[in-house]
């Protein structure tokens, strides 16, 4: 049993191939596409920064090295704004990478799934309760984001939690998919979860989203899991095996995700937060206002 009980580390698989964005991700890490102007796992990083996270693990891959450099210190681009007296450009370089916050990176040898991305990350996590974020879900809300939303229900829990919202029933099978008892308001304890069940065998249309708070108990798990759906070691059958020994919780987190590991999620992430844009909002709406009536 953890003696530790808060949460200050994060994992971020992103060794995963990406392939619903080929061509863009033959060479170019899918955590690195932009929302407007900001990559995927820098939002990913902030949301995990603002729920107290302060060591971020990211499990790498081929192609993923510029991940690596984008949370490094980039001292000519730095020099090169200095001298230009490119102050407001400086500072946005700089707050990429948060003060008092460390950053590990962990070779994933093969993409064998997310269930192996996750145990690749063992020897640093040791004996803790911790986050997994994956970045191509990006969820917002009007506080501190899902994640500190989800630190504050462990602190009083204690126990595993997976962010789960509702999806149409014909999605079913593009996510996990859990049965909850009854619900206490925000959260629930899950009695099943399957990975992506057809929606004709699906337990409801509730889906995990790319939060989660794992206790370390889920390595003994996942250590022991066999290759399932899509022949990778899926993060969803271990969890299904922790469930035998541990309460897990479904929590109903307040804000939106955009699923921006479909190319249509993807597009309306970026709509979106162009409209929200201080220096492209006003052009930009005019923009999508002409072309509306040009289609119409
Ligand atoms: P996805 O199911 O989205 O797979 O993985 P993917 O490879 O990234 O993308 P597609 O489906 O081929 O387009 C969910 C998360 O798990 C990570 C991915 O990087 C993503 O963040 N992952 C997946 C790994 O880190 N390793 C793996 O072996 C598989």
């Amino acid at each position: 049993m953890s003696t530790i009980t808060k949460v200050t580390k994060a994992v971020f698989p992103v060794a995963g191939l990406g392939t619903r964005f080929l061509p863009a991700t033959k060479s170019v890490a899918k955590e690195l596409l932009p929302i407007v102007d900001k990559p995927l796992i820098q939002y990913a990083v902030e949301e995990a920064v603002a729920a107290g996270i302060d060591t971020m693990i990211f499990i790498t891959g081929r192609s993923k090295n510029a991940i690596i450099d984008h949370f490094d210190k980039a001292y000519e681009l730095e020099t090169e704004l200095e001298n230009k007296n490119k102050t407001e450009l400086l500072a946005l370089l700089r707050s990429i990478v948060p003060p008092n916050v460390s950053f590990v990176f962990i070779r994933q040898p093969e993409p064998l799934g997310l269930g192996h991305a996750v145990a690749c990350a063992k020897p640093v996590i040791g004996d803790e309760p911790f986050a997994v974020i994956l970045a191509d879900d990006l969820v917002e809300d009007a506080t501190r984001g899902c994640m500190a939303q989800m630190v504050k229900l462990y602190d009083e829990q204690h126990c595993s939690i997976l962010a789960v919202e509702r999806v149409n029933p014909a999605d079913t099978g593009s996510y996990g998919i859990v049965r909850t008892g009854e619900s206490s308001g925000t959260h629930a304890p899950i009695e099943l979860i399957v990975e992506k069940p057809k929606p004709e065998v699906a337990p409801s249309n509730l889906a995990v989203i790319g939060r989660y708070i794992l206790t370390p108990a889920i390595f003994d798990k996942l250590a022991t899991t066999e290759r399932g759906a899509g022949g990778e070691i899926q993060l969803t059958d271990a969890i299904a095996d922790l469930l035998k020994d541990q309460q897990v919780l479904a929590f109903e987190f307040e804000g939106t995700r955009y699923d921006c590991g479909s190319k249509l999620g993807f597009l309306i992430a970026n709509v979106e937060h162009g409209l929200l844009h201080k220096e492209l909002k006003d052009d930009f709406l005019v923009y999508l206002k002409n072309l509306m009536q040009k289609l119409s």
